[in-house]
């Protein structure tokens, strides 16, 4: 039986990227809101030898989700998921992010686990930015309510998130939460799906050049000092991360589950460097 990759976000930045890595006898199923992007990105994997289909779905949408498994099931065995699907701070507000980031996620890996078996993979993108959490405002309760009790989860983390003074700063704490979250699901994930083979990792890059990394550079001095702080003193390229997300899901990384990937340049043990002799 043929086997299928499932890319959330694929349409563009990291998610498009990973797609270009992944073995081209494997069916490349992409998903994001836009159909236009995702004819685009389809367009350019065929000019490169892969097999490609698209689908619109909204990832904060468990309908949506459960009708994207079925398609890929009906295409072949699901081996990976690659879930890159994402909104950054300046795209909406709060709640959006919130529902897209932290619930597209639940969503994401609760319908996927149902089609997959032994040997399979889920690689949730989360964010160096799930680091910056304020450890007051991590609550593990809250996160356990997310798969039974969604609305509950919804409120308190929008709740959590609106303490910021400004829009931008709720924004943006939402982003973090939700990152913080996704990190924290994903190895609750792998403790259970790995009772049945698969492995469920996540990956938190720090500020790469896509459209979303650009966006944000611009709007915040905060992000102007991670580009500071990191080794080279420059952004991720989207290619270098599609490379690695490809890579941790590749079946010879078998051993590789139950962790969070930190891939931002340096910029977090940069910090630790400033003011040091030499720097
Ligand atoms: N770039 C950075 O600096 C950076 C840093 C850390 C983490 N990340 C994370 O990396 C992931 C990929 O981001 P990127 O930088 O590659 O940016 P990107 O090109 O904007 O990719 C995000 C993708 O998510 C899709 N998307 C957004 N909302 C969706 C929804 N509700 N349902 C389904 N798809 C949705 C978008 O397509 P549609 O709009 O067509 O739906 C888009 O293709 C995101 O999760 C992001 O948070 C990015």
């Amino acid at each position: 039986m043929a086997k299928v990759c499932v890319i959330t976000g694929g349409g563009s930045g990291m998610g498009l990227e990973a797609a270009r890595n992944i073995d081209k006898d494997v069916i490349l199923v992409l998903t994001g809101r836009t159909v236009a992007k995702l004819e685009k990105a389809k367009a350019l994997l065929e000019s490169e030898g892969h097999e490609v289909h698209v689908t619109a779905c909204d990832v904060s949408v468990r309908r949506d989700v459960h009708e994207l498994c079925l398609l890929a099931a009906g295409l072949g065995t699901i081996k990976t998921v690659i879930h890159a699907a994402g909104l950054s701070p300046t795209m909406a507000d709060p709640e959006k992010i919130i529902m897209v980031n932290a619930v597209g996620t639940k969503n994401v890996n609760m319908e996927f686990y149902k089609y997959m078996n032994d040997g399979g993979v889920i690689v949730d993108v989360a964010s160096s930015s799930a680091y910056e959490a304020p450890a007051i405002l991590v609550k593990h309760q809250i996160y356990e309510e997310a798969e039974y009790k969604e609305e509950a989860f919804l409120k308190h983390m929008t709740g959590e998130a609106n303490l910021a003074p400004q829009d931008y700063l709720k924004s943006g704490m939402a982003y973090t939460l939700s990152k913080n979250f996704v990190v924290w699901y994903a190895q609750k994930c792998a403790h259970e799906y790995g009772k049945k083979g698969i492995r469920v990792v996540s990956v938190s890059p720090g500020l790469i050049e896509t459209d979303m990394g650009t966006q944000e550079v611009e709007k915040s001095d905060f992000a102007k000092q991670m580009i500071e702080n990191t080794c080279e003193r420059r952004m991720g390229r989207p290619e270098e991360l599609g490379f690695a997300i490809a890579m941790i899901a590749d079946e010879r990384n078998g051993y590789l589950s139950g962790i969070d990937v930190l891939i931002d340049g340096g910029a977090s043990t940069g910090k630790r460097f400033k003011g040091v002799k030499g720097e």
